[in-house]
């Protein structure tokens, strides 16, 4: 703001979409047979679409009413692009399959820059197969065993405090994952620059792609900086044997101290630091405060799993071994769909079919999304969708199985998305299963709560959230 006053940058705002929009004009006519209305010259649909966000059903009902009129596949002007939108397990197949690297994903520029060219979500082909091998391995199901301790400490820390006291469930749910990626002190000065950095950096994802200082998009690149170079010196310290800890960085630096092949670059190890925190906070905060939210809408369900949480409670590292709970989570990612569409981008010209036997074209550049909300609900597969109903992921089903190819086997394929599918399914998944787990079983074993307020209301954010962060009371048993 120091060199642009605030009416420049809005002028100069408006300009770049005004620009932006009229390419995009361009690039409609040669869509011209996929359905669709661009809405509004410059703004689009997006109004609608925003606030369509904070409806309780989300962006369903603006998904509803384009289908109602144009069929599965149609296309849009929202957030400063031209937009098509697909939904079917059809769609769902040719987009996250992988195949033939039809699609690539689609970020915002401001989102590439400033998770860095060698982040999980800015590469693509090899380069992202391989992050995925080295990343992944610390994810998995045993590796994540040494990090039970401290999850369940946490947890058992957090809801210490909750009695007697109005708790905002979302705040409080805050995850545990910046302290197992590189493990800072869990209070101090250290701990608080990082967590406010990370604030700044989480903000500026959806900003305007103006680096001019002052905006959220140049505050996000210099929080990112900031955080580097704390990253920087933590990695020199373990690099030099000064310092040794048993979190994810430690792994990541130990095992790839001597494999070039399988080394990865310091860029590398940070942007991807930095990616997981970013993919893996709010996603699981928000699963936790749903999950919390259906159950106390759902006093049935409460009580049948809190029956599955005592009858375990003298060993607690058989939480893999739920089934119950394992259904209530998936139902909790179903009915929420935190992520309500995923976004790629046409590498290549394909065709996909439409309304009725229509086939359109589809051409490279273009913005591809998937409307996941309306897959998860659709009634031929989920019969009455708006019910919260976790028996209907009846599956037999450990975390040591593969929870896709079972839930495949009884489910139609794609028709549950709740981690994605392909070769962009989230690879923090067993992670986040392993943190809600834990902390919904000292829940259930110590506390009942009641909601302090009746608002369905939802964040206006890429990840779908409770507006009012779901404040509640809770008592002992
Ligand atoms: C309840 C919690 C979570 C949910 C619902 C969730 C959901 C998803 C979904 C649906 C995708 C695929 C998106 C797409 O195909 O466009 C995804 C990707 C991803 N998730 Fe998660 N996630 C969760 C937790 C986590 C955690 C804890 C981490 C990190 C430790 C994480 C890291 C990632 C990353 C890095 C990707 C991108 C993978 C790639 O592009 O290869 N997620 N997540």
């Amino acid at each position: 703001m120091a060199i642009f006053g605030a009416p420049a940058l809005v002028a100069f705002a408006v300009a770049c979409a005004g620009l932006i929009w009229l390419r995009s004009r361009s690039s409609s006519k040669e869509m011209r047979d996929i359905p669709g209305t661009m809405g509004w010259p410059v703004i689009g649909e997006t109004f609608s679409f925003i606030s369509a966000f904070s409806n309780p059903a989300g962006i369903l009902s603006f998904m509803r009413d384009r289908q109602k009129r144009f069929g599965k596949v149609f296309k849009t002007y929202v957030l400063g692009r031209i937009t098509v939108f697909m939904t079917g397990r059809e769609a769902a197949k040719i987009l996250l399959s992988g195949k033939d690297g039809v699609v690539s994903l689609n970020l915002f520029y401001t989102g590439k820059q400033v998770l860095g060219p060698t982040s999980l979500l800015t590469t693509n082909g090899e380069e992202h197969k391989k992050l995925r091998r080295l990343i992944g391995e610390p994810l998995s199901i045993d590796a994540l065993k040494k990090h039970f301790d401290f999850i369940n400490e946490l947890a058992v820390q957090t809801l210490d405090t909750w009695p007697g006291r109005k708790v905002l469930v979302l705040e409080e749910a805050s995850s545990v994952i910046a302290n197992m990626l590189v493990s800072l002190e869990p209070e101090g000065e250290e701990q608080e620059k990082f967590r406010a950095n990370f604030k700044v950096i989480s903000s500026s994802f959806a900003s305007l792609p103006l680096k001019v200082p002052g905006t959220a998009f140049h505050r996000g690149l210099k929080a990112r900086n900031r955080m580097y170079a704390m990253l920087d010196s933590v990695i020199s310290r373990r690099r030099d044997g000064g310092e040794v800890r048993s979190d994810f960085l430690q792994t990541l630096l130990r095992k790839h101290a001597g494999d070039e092949a399988d080394k990865l670059t310091d860029s590398q190890l940070k942007d991807n630091i930095l990616t997981l925190l970013v993919a893996g906070h709010d996603t699981t905060t928000a699963g936790l405060t749903w999950l919390v939210k259906f159950l106390g809408e759902n006093p049935d369900v409460m009580e049948k799993l809190r029956d599955e949480h005592l009858e375990i409670k003298e060993r607690l590292k058989d939480v893999g071994n739920m089934p119950y709970t394992n259904k209530v989570m998936n139902e909790t990612l179903r009915r929420a769909t935190i992520l309500p569409w995923f976004s790629r981008k046409a590498a290549q010209d394909f065709s996909i079919d439409g309304h009725g036997w229509t086939g359109y074209d589809v051409k490279k550049g273009t913005s591809v999304n998937l409307d996941v909300v309306s897959i998860h609900h659709d009634p031929a597969v989920f019969a009455d969708p708006e019910r919260f109903h976790p028996d209907r992921f009846d599956v037999t089903w450990s975390m040591a199985d593969d929870i896709f190819a079972l839930l495949q086997e009884t489910l139609k394929p794609y028709s549950f998305l709740g981690f994605g599918s392909g070769p962009r399914m989230c690879p923090g998944m067993n992670l986040a299963r392993l943190e809600i787990c834990i902390f919904v079983h000292h829940l259930l074993c110590r506390y009942r709560w009641k909601p302090l307020e009746d608002d369905d209301s939802v964040q206006p954010t890429l990840v779908r959230m409770p507006k009012n962060k779901y404040p509640i009371i809770a008592t002992e048993l």
